[in-house]
């Protein structure tokens, strides 16, 4: 069976290439902007392109049974159309919540015609990165919101249900909605930071003025965009599911253990 896997340096593509190979696939091909940069596991096939560049899709697409298909929704409907005339059987795509920014994407896989299995990710944990600074210049983070909670995925987790749903039956006209295993609210979520780096963050919250200013630090323009959607889950969280567990036989990784893993990032 030959599994394409688009975006193969993304944050998910690439781990997904990784953990196609963990499964024990022996026929994965990986579409990527630049082969020689990409520096992919030996044994997988490298072909030069980009979603975006839909011109480079057909070859890529000839003799695949099942893509992994990266979210880049400019021009979705066209690689999905793409991948039906070259007989793709299946596609697997990374979308969002129905009905969020990412509908598209799975707009333009089901218009193919192609079979499919969504994939539907909330807040990844890579979000808490919107810390990072802070926590690198001390222990206080200042922040909006303590209580809107989420339960936050990791990407890791993300790449591995994909390779699982690549390579495994019965996932036709699915939609698998994806969180990580416990619902957090930012107070929280600062907290079991802290507790992977060892340290105890100490957790302000901020005036909504202020915080507006806090988040333009980092995200510009989108800060009161973001404050609003912080807002709305308060009140409202996010519950965590078990797709992921159901879907791996493990529990989803907590976010924790991926502090853990990132440390790095808030070093
Ligand atoms: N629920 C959510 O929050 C949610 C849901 C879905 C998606 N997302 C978003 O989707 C992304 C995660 O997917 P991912 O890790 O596969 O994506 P990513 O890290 O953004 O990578 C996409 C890959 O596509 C290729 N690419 C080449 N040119 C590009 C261009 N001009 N624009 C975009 N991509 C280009 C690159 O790979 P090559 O160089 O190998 O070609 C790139 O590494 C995140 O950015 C995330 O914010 C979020």
């Amino acid at each position: 069976m030959k599994i394409l896997v688009t975006g193969a340096t993304g944050n998910v593509g690439r781990m997904v290439v990784d953990e196609l190979l963990a499964l024990g696939a022996d026929d994965v091909r990986a579409l990527t902007v630049d082969p020689e940069r990409a520096a992919l596991p030996a044994g997988v096939e490298v072909v030069r392109g980009f979603l975006g560049k839909v011109e480079t899709l057909p070859a890529a697409l000839q003799g695949v049974d099942v893509m992994y298909l990266a979210p880049h929704i400019p021009t979705v409907f066209e690689a999905c159309r793409l991948a039906a005339d070259a007989g793709v059987g299946r596609i697997v795509d990374l979308a969002g919540a129905k009905g969020d920014h990412w509908q598209e994407v799975e707009d333009g896989v089901e218009a193919s015609g192609v079979p499919f299995t969504h994939l539907e990710p909330g807040e990844f944990m890579a979000n808490t990165g919107i810390w990072a600074e802070q926590i690198r210049a001390g222990d206080v983070v200042r922040d909006a919101y303590p209580e809107a909670a989420t339960a936050v995925i990791a990407q890791e987790d993300i790449a591995a249900v994909a390779a699982k749903v690549l390579v495994t039956d019965g996932h036709v006209g699915k939609s698998y909605e994806l969180t990580g295993p416990e619902s957090l609210n930012r107070r929280e979520k600062v907290e079991r930071i802290g507790r992977a780096l060892g340290r105890e963050l100490v957790y302000v919250d901020l005036p909504r003025d202020a915080a507006v200013q806090q988040f333009a630090l980092a995200m510009g323009e989108y800060s009161e965009w973001y404050l609003d959607g912080l807002a709305q889950l308060v009140g409202h969280p996010q519950a965590a599911l078990p797709t992921v567990a159901e879907l791996l036989g493990r529990p989803a990784m907590t976010l924790e253990e991926w502090a853990r893993r990132h440390a790095d990032m808030f070093r």
